[in-house]
């Protein structure tokens, strides 16, 4: 991962949305067990999925499977807290208190003695960098976490991180979770240039589907029980759902079809092609599509110059490079 020497799989398992909100403890279990045995080694979780229930969920599967907990690794994120509208000041945010907090939190619902990622969930603007980086540093020195990272900072806020580490000789961020797939595409293939060639930086991308646009499973309208039709995730739905990116996934689907394929392979498989993807976490709500996902790896050999040129003909996504 990054410059460390953590081993992450190319493809890892995530949580959100799917986890207490859409499956029970037995599908979370016939997942997770699909993903560890096809060799995915991380499992990523955060205090606000579910609030704090998909963390729970989790830990009860982590349990009854009794791995070893050497062969996998476990994740957690805080900055939103897990109290939702009944959050009071210090319960979320990047605080040492909330993070030294929401640490001791994950612990005991993932039932695991350390976390091997932890995550700041976004950046925190009320909180000095200094007093974030001696925190994630402090819980490593007691053994509560392993490697910290950040989801969602700017390039800018990660280097600002590097150079406190620096300055008091602490460990800085070793990874970022960005969301990274075939329509949004910024700041792994250009913001944070920079920093992959410079301080190194492990990334843990999400949504490779777009929350499953990129499946083609939207290209007729939204089907019952899909993400885009569950209450509350209007929000998600008005993003994606817009003509133009369907337009471009019915394109890509028939080049899928084409290459012999699913769209949902490809669209993963062209994630996990960037060297500087380190990890591209899968969501799934059920065995087959998990299925459908992990044939991500046979379509990789697929992907040569001329395809992903054609890709990027159909998707118009490409950033345009910076000058650095
Ligand atoms: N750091 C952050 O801010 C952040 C944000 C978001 C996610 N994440 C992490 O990234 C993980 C993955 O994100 P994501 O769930 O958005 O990933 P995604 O791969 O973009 O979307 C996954 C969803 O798409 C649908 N789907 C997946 N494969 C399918 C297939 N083959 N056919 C049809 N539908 C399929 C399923 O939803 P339905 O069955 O419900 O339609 C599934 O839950 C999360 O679990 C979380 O760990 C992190």
């Amino acid at each position: 991962m990054g410059k460390t020497g953590l081993q992450l799989s190319v493809l890892s398992f995530g949580s959100w949305i799917s986890f207490h909100k859409q499956i029970d403890d037995s599908i979370a279990d016939e997942l997770m067990g699909m993903a560890y045995d096809s060799g995915i080694n991380f499992f990523d979780n955060a205090e606000v999925y579910a609030l704090g229930e998909s963390e729970k969920m989790m830990g009860r599967v982590l349990k009854k499977k009794g791995w070893d907990r050497t062969s996998y690794t476990v994740s957690s994120k805080a900055f939103f807290g897990w109290r939702g509208k009944q959050n009071k000041p210090n319960q979320t945010g990047l605080s040492r208190k909330h993070l030294t907090e929401a640490c001791h939190e994950a612990l005991q619902r993932l039932q695991v003695d350390y976390l091997d990622l932890f995550f700041c969930h976004r950046p925190d603007k009320n909180v000095p960098i200094e007093e974030v980086v001696w925190t994630m540093n402090h819980l490593i020195q007691q053994g509560k976490i392993l490697y910290w990272g950040t989801s969602e900072w700017s390039g800018v806020e990660i280097m600002v991180a590097h150079r406190a580490a620096h300055q008091y000789g602490l460990i800085g961020p070793s990874m970022e979770q960005p969301q990274y797939n075939l329509l949004e595409r910024h700041k792994i293939e250009n913001e944070f240039l920079i920093i992959f060639n410079t301080v190194g930086m492990g990334t843990t991308i999400w949504s490779p589907l777009a929350s499953g646009l990129l499946t083609g499973k939207y290209n007729e309208g939204i089907p019952e029980g899909s993400r885009f039709a569950l209450e509350g995730f209007d929000w998600l739905k008005d993003r994606f759902m817009v003509a133009d990116k369907l337009n471009k996934v019915k394109q890509l689907t028939a080049f899928a079809k084409e290459l012999g394929v699913s769209v949902a392979s490809l669209s993963i498989a062209w994630t996990i092609k960037n060297p500087n993807v380190t990890t591209a976490i899968l969501g799934a709500t059920r065995s087959e599509q998990l299925t459908e996902n992990l044939k991500a790896l046979d379509a990789l050999p697929l992907l040569s110059t001329d395809v992903m040129q054609r890709i990027d003909d159909i998707m118009q996504t490409k950033p345009k490079l910076s000058d650095f």
